[in-house]
């Protein structure tokens, strides 16, 4: 039997935070996704890193699977000019352990070190904690990753520990910590 909380799945809502602008998804964003899927930059901390052109017609297959999606939320990251410059998830909910992940991208890197991905997942951190019903966040974040780590490290999520040699990244295993923050 499943345990519902008070979290069903709705669409993801738009949240607008100080400087940005965290909305569902559009079509229109895939075409962006293409741009960012094939950065090395980008892609380099990512689990499953993209370094070819997907077909459009997968990116908006994507875009179906995100908003049937009923243990997840998807947005894309906008600026309050209306620039679409990233992506944040919270997936992985769990309604009985009242429990989620989170991830994020910031593809436009002309916007990294100004604060957006802090402001970004505080927002939805926020709103899992304050709307959704969930307890506990977590991520996991390469060993390299040094500002994803500080991300997390501002907003007060905690280093639950490390898994080794967990990922393989350019031939050799990399480790890959766990971050989490409770409500
Ligand atoms: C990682 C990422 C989300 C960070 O986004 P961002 O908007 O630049 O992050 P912020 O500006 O909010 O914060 C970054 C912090 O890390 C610091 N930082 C950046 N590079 C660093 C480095 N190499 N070493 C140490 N700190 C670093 C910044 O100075 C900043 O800290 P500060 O505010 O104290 O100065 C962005 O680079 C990204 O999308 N990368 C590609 C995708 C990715 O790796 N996603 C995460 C997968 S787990």
């Amino acid at each position: 039997m499943r345990h519902f909380f008070y979290h069903t799945k709705m669409i993801s809502p738009t949240i607008k935070t100080g400087n940005l602008i965290i909305r569902p998804f559009k079509t229109e964003d895939a075409e962006l996704w293409q741009t960012w899927d094939t950065d090395p930059e980008v892609q380099a901390h990512m689990p499953e890193p993209q370094n070819t052109h997907q077909d459009i017609s997968e990116q908006l297959e994507y875009i179906k699977e995100c908003e049937s999606d009923e243990e997840g939320y998807y947005w894309s990251v906008e600026t309050d000019r209306g620039e679409t410059i990233g992506t944040v998830s919270l997936f992985q909910i769990h309604p009985y352990h009242k429990t989620a992940e989170i991830g994020v991208v910031i593809g436009n890197k002309n916007y990294w070190g100004k604060g957006v991905a802090t402001e970004t997942i505080r927002a939805v951190t926020d709103y899992a904690f304050s709307k959704l019903g969930i307890e506990r966040i977590s991520a996991e974040v390469e060993e390299s990753n040094l500002a994803m780590k500080k991300v997390f490290e501002k907003i007060g999520f905690r280093e639950d520990g490390h898994f080794r040699a967990a990922r393989i990244k350019a031939g050799k295993r990399i480790d890959v910590f766990h971050f989490g923050i409770l409500k």
